[in-house]
Formats: C-alpha cells, structure tokens, sequence
C-alpha cells in the first residue's frame, strides 16, 4: 500500500484518487475549495461522472480515501503527490498556471520528508522544470523531491475505464529513481508505460489532444463536402476507419468539439508556437473550422425555418458539452443559443443531467426538466449534445408537439429516411442522399 495525495478535486483529481484507492492504495485528496471537500465527507460528488459515487464511497468506507482542505494533513506520510489542478486558458490562449503554481508553494511550505511530486495536469513545456525551482525556492529547509510528469489521457463520461485501462501510461523524467517508483505505481493498469524527459511527457499530452482535435476538424471538412456532393460521411468514416493507420476514432462528424481540454489545450499549444516565433497554420485552421460548426449549425436551421429566426421558438436538445457529463465548459450550445437569442429567438434547453450547471452559462435560456415538455410549440429543435436518451425518443410524440417538424441533427443521431417518411423536415451533418 502506497501513500497518495491527490492535489484538487476536479474531473481528474477525484478520479485519480478514488482510482488509486480502489487499486489498494492509501489516497488524502485536497482541494482548497471548503464547499467540494465537505460535501465530498456528505458523500456528495463534486462532478457527474458514471460510476463515480460508488467508487468513491466504496473506497470511503474502506478507509482507503479521505478529503481535508489542509495540506500538513494531506501530506503527512505520503510518498507521492499528484498535481491535478485547473489549468485555463489565459488572456492571449496560454496556459494560465496560477493554480498549479500555488499546489506547488504549498507542497514546498508543508512536505515534511522526500516526496514524488507529480503532475497530471496539463502544463505548458517546461513548467515541470519551473515546478521544481518553485518547490526548491519555498522549502523552508531543503527536503530531497522529485518532479515527474505523467500527463492524464482520460475522457469525461468515461473516466472511470478510462483511467483504470489506459492505452498507456507516460512517464517524463530523468530521474531514474522516481520515474520507476511512479511507474510501479501505474503497473496495475496494464499499460505500456513510455518513459522519457518531462518535456517530452508535457509535449505527448499537448500534441495527443491536439491531433485528435485535428481528427474531428478533419471529418468536419469533409462531411460538408460529403453533403454537397451526396456522399454520406457516416459512412466514409466507417470505411476509412477500417484502415488502422486512420483508426475508426474521433471520426464523427458534427457541431465539432468543445470542452475544458481540447479548446484550451490547442490553442495553448498554438501559442507556445507562438513563442518560439514558429507559426501554426494546422492549430489554425482546426480551430478555424471547429467554431464554424457552431455558426454554420445555426444557419443551416435558419435556412430550414425559411430565413428567420423572428419570432420562432428553438429547443436545444443537449447542454453538456459532450454526453454522460455535467461539464458546460466551452459546450457548443453557449455559443449556439447566443447565436439565437442574437437573431431574435426564444431558445429552451433540456440536458439530462447539465441543468444546473448550464444555467449561469445562458441565462437567456428557458432551461426545461423534460424533453417532451421543451419541445411543446417550438418551431424547430436542434440536437447537440448525443445523449443516448435522445436516441430513444417517441419521434411521432415530439413531433406532434412541435410547432411545425423541423429537427436540425448536429449529431447524426437519427437516420436521415427514417425521419423524412416520418414527416420530419429533418437536415444532419454531412449526409448527402443523391446515392440513395
Ligand atoms: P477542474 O477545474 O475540474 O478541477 C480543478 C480543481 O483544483 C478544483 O476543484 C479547484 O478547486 C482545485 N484547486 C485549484 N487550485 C488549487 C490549489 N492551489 N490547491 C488545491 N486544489 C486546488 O479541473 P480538471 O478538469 O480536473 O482538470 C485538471 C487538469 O487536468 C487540467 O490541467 C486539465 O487540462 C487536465 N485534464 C483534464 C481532463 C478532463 O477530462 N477534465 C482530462 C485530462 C487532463
Ligand atoms: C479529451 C480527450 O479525448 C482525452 O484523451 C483527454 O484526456 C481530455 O480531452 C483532456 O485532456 O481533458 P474529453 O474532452 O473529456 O477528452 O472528451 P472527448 O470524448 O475527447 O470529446 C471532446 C469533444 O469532441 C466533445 O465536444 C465531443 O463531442 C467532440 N467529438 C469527439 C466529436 O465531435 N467527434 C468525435 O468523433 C469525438
């Protein structure tokens, strides 16, 4: 059994400590946020996260997880502290690395013996290095430590599985010592484990995401040519998936991606370009095509609606920005129902499960606790968020509600025919039908 401390709470921190717990070690995670540690003792979580609670409790009542806001406590005989802090975008797209430079002078002000500091959340390339000159100069009396990198892969609304079977674990720092203990550490997780420099690991994180980012403006491109030449990119992507040099993920077409990662990461990666005097034309333009999905989303309805959003009433179909989270951050339906209420209409929302959370990011939004109730008397709703549960919707119910059948599929939830025989005046993304 190793001793943990998980260093905030968030999406990654309390699954990162709840996982450690769970695979038998013993975890104290910390946040300074009093409101989230004392509701974590209630056994209230601080994020919607699948599977979460139960883990989280079942590890509780083990006695292998615990929460305090204190750092002495947490770091009372641990061995390793894991970094999982916000790391926003700032003011020009960089990292803004106030929290982790805080995590790290508190580290520094109450480690009492040698410790593994290790960061998992998403630096900029050197801040590893930076990390240490921080730890070194608010030591009150030097103590031996280590910093290591081991950036965290994991996906919102499958973190869980994410964390514990991840498609590799990464390891940066030259300190052969450390970078073995933290590797025995993953050992349970099966992973190949890649060990290399920190700013190596830094830069795998940053350019992971950024490629994949890449992968989802790459399919956007194409499924608007797909749509204009009648081919049906569901089914290009099906097809070029089958290649493993192309992979068949992160190939669906739709309103693009949003989120507290990919936004940020992308454009903070641009931005250490930026730098370094290097230019980024593909960070670029996959930004560039990324946020015309939203605009493009909301001209293609108001096409559908004869030219004018005057008047008419539109309903949202998914906050979140992505299905199984709570997580609003960067969620293409705040830039979405922005671009409504611009144009003169009235905007409804339903989420499954981000009603709260979306509230204070569109207070112009009449946010409904059911679906079929949202969709009474409007003139068109937009799918944007693919919850499962919008799959299993009674089309012929929503459609008797609406005021007139429109449906803008952003994405690809329902089949194109199926939806026209129905009566709807349906449109997706990147779905031509000349070839059927
Ligand atoms: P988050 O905003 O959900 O959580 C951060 C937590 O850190 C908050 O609870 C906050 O109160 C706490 N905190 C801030 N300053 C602190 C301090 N000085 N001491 C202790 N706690 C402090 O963030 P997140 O989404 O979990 O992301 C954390 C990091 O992990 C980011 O760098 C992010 O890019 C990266 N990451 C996130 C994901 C994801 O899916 N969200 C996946 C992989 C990597
Ligand atoms: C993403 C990465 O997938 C994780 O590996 C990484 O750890 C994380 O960022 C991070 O660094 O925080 P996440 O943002 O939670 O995870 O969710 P994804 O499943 O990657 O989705 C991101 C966005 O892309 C969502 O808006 C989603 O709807 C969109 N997306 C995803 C597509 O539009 N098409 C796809 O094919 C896949």
């Amino acid at each position: 059994m190793k001793q943990i401390c998980v260093i905030g709470v968030g999406y990654v921190g309390i699954v990162t400590g709840a996982c450690f717990a769970d695979l038998g070690n013993k975890v104290v995670a910390l946040d300074v946020n009093e409101q989230r540690i004392a509701n974590l003792k209630k056994g209230i979580m601080p994020i919607y996260e699948p599977g979460l609670d139960e883990l989280v409790k079942r590890n509780v009542s083990a006695g292998r997880l615990s929460f305090t806001t204190s750092y002495q406590e947490a770091l009372k005989g641990a061995e390793y502290a894991f970094i999982a802090v916000g790391t926003p975008s700032g003011v020009e797209g960089e990292a803004d690395l106030q929290y982790v430079a805080a995590a790290a002078a508190s580290i520094a002000k109450e480690m009492t013996a040698p410790l593994i500091i290790i960061n998992k959340s998403t630096v900029p390339i050197g801040t590893g290095d930076w990390v240490a000159d921080i730890v070194r100069g608010a030591q009150g009396k030097p103590i031996p430590f280590s910093v290591v990198s081991c950036p965290e892969f994991l996906r919102e609304g499958s973190a869980i599985g994410d964390f514990m079977s991840p498609h590799r674990t990464v390891i940066g720092s030259l300190d052969k010592d450390a970078a073995g203990k933290v590797a025995h550490l993953h050992l349970p997780l099966r992973a190949p484990i890649v060990i290399t420099d920190l700013r190596t690991a830094e830069m795998i994180k940053y350019a992971s995401n950024a490629f994949l980012a890449t992968k989802i403006s790459f399919i956007n491109e194409v499924a608007d040519i797909c749509e204009a030449l009648g081919a049906d990119v569901k089914e290009v992507a099906a097809g070029m998936g089958y290649d493993a040099r192309i992979g068949k993920y992160f190939l669906d077409a739709g309103l693009g991606w949003g989120g507290s990662c990919f936004p940020k990461d992308v454009q903070a990666l641009a931005y250490m370009a930026k730098e370094q005097s290097l230019t980024t034309p593909i960070l670029d333009s996959v930004m560039n095509v990324n946020y015309d999905r939203r605009k493009a989303a909301v001209k293609r309805t108001e096409e559908m609606l004869g030219g004018s959003f005057k008047g008419k009433t539109i309903g949202l179909l998914g906050l979140a920005f992505k299905e199984n989270t709570d997580d609003m951050r960067d969620a293409p339906s705040i830039d979405i129902a922005t671009e409504l209420l611009e144009a003169g209409a009235k905007v409804r929302g339903y989420d499954p499960v981000a009603f709260e959370t979306a509230r204070p990011h569109m207070p112009a939004v009449d946010i409904i606790g059911d679906p079929y109730e949202m969709a009474k008397g409007c003139d068109a709703l937009i799918v944007v968020t693919p919850w499962n549960e919008f799959k299993q919707l009674d089309l012929e119910k929503v459609k008797g509600l609406l005021k007139s059948p429109v449906i803008f599929d952003g994405r690809n939830i329902y089949d194109p025919k199926a939806m026209k025989e129905m009566g709807f005046n349906y449109r997706s993304i990147g779905r031509g039908t000349n070839g059927k």
